[in-house]
Parts: C-alpha cells; structure tokens; sequence
C-alpha cells in the first residue's frame, strides 16, 4: 500500500466553494480510504517562516558544523523534507490566490527545496532527487483559465507547480483543475458543478 502525502493549502472556509476538490475539505472524495497510508500536512495549521538571511546561512554550512541555533531554524524543513521522502505520492489541495499559488504553499516549497536535499548540481545541471514519486494535484480556481483561451496565461499555479515538482525529481504529475467555482457563488447547483470534478478526482485515484 502506497504512503500518500497531503499538502493542503486551502483556508477551511464556513462554506467552502470545492469542498469534494480539496481533500482538506472532502476525505471521502478526495482520497478514498483504501488508496494508502495517508500523511497530512494542512499547511493552514502549520507556521512557516519565510526565508531569512540567517536560515540561508544555515542552508549553506556543512551539516558537521552547524550551531545547535542553526539547526534549530532547519528543524522544520529537515522535517517537511523526510517526509517527502518516506512518501510514494503526493496530493496537493491547491487554491489559486491572485493568480498563483496560496502564500502558505509557497512558504512550505521555500523550505523543501533544498540543494543536496531534494535537488543537486553536482554534475553543472540541476537534478531532482525525488525520483520515483508521483503527484496529484486538485486545483480550484474561481475564474476559467482553459488552455487557449485569452485568460489561460493568467494562471501561474499549475505551471509554476510543474516547474518545481520537476525540480525536485517529480515529473509524474497530474492536474485535476475545478475551474470557474466563482459561479457557485452565483447560484449554480453544487453538486451538479462539482460532479464531473468528483469524478474526475475519484477516476484518478482508482486508475492509480
Ligand atoms: C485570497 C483569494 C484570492 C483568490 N484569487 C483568485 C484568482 O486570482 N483567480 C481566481 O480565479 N480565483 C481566485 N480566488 C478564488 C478561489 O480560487 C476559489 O474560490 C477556489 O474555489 C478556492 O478553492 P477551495 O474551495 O479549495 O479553497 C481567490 C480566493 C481567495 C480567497
């Protein structure tokens, strides 16, 4: 049985307009009991700090000199980082805010992607050293950003999650995007918009 982490990064809203698109709000949609160990980290309830002069410092000394202080501020992403690695797969519950992804999300990629920890340029060209992982990713958008379409460069979350996943050696990606659930908000019928995404989410994780 596989080890699934979840990184959710949706804010539990009273009345979340994707509730079975994030597995945050919607376990029994989202990640069907029997598809794994499940881990989950809700980067809602956990603090991150954002990237400092003295965390970068401490990213670049050798692990055999670094100050208690100095791996004290690497705790977390030392933490945040074992955990990719004793994972199979990851699912991401991701919102797009203003266009990319939510601050927390990027806040927790700030300390996962590390040189000589997730990726390396030993060799002049960067390698990722995820391999043999796969991800998920359960976007929920409130405006449409279709590919070829005039506002599909607007949408900075899927590519820019491509981009970095890859990075670090994950390259088995897919994206189930719900598009345009602004429109729940205009009176559209919840489970007749949210059916052909609850099934595609369920399809993957069968077909997985
Ligand atoms: C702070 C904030 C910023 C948002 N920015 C965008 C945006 O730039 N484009 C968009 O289409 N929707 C935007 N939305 C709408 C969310 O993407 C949409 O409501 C989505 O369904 C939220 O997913 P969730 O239900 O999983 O939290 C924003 C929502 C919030 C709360």
């Amino acid at each position: 049985m596989p080890t699934v982490l979840h990184v959710d990064s949706s804010p539990p809203l009273a009345k979340p307009p994707s509730p079975a698109i994030s597995p945050a709000n919607s376990p029994s949609n989202g990640r069907p009991p029997t598809h794994g160990n499940i881990i989950t980290r809700d980067l809602t309830t956990t603090t991150i700090s954002s990237v400092s002069a003295a965390w970068i410092a401490a990213v670049h000394t050798p692990a055999d000199a670094l100050t208690p202080a100095q791996k004290d501020l690497l705790s977390l992403s030392d933490t945040l980082i074992a955990k990719l690695f004793t994972a199979d797969e990851f699912v991401f519950g991701v919102p797009m805010h203003n266009f990319g992804v939510p601050s927390v999300l990027k806040l927790w990629i700030d300390q996962i992607a590390r040189a000589n920890k997730t990726f390396s340029y030993a060799t002049g060209s960067p390698v990722g050293l995820l391999t043999g992982k796969k991800a998920t990713l359960l976007i929920a958008t409130g405006g449409n950003y279709d590919a070829g379409t005039a506002k599909a460069s607007y949408n900075f979350v899927e590519p820019y999650l491509r981009t970095v996943l890859g990075f670090v050696g994950v390259t088995d990606v897919t994206a189930i995007v719900a598009g345009g659930t602004a429109a729940l908000n205009y009176g559209a019928d919840r489970p007749t918009f949210l059916k052909p995404h609850v099934e595609a989410v369920r399809a993957t994780f069968q077909a997985g």
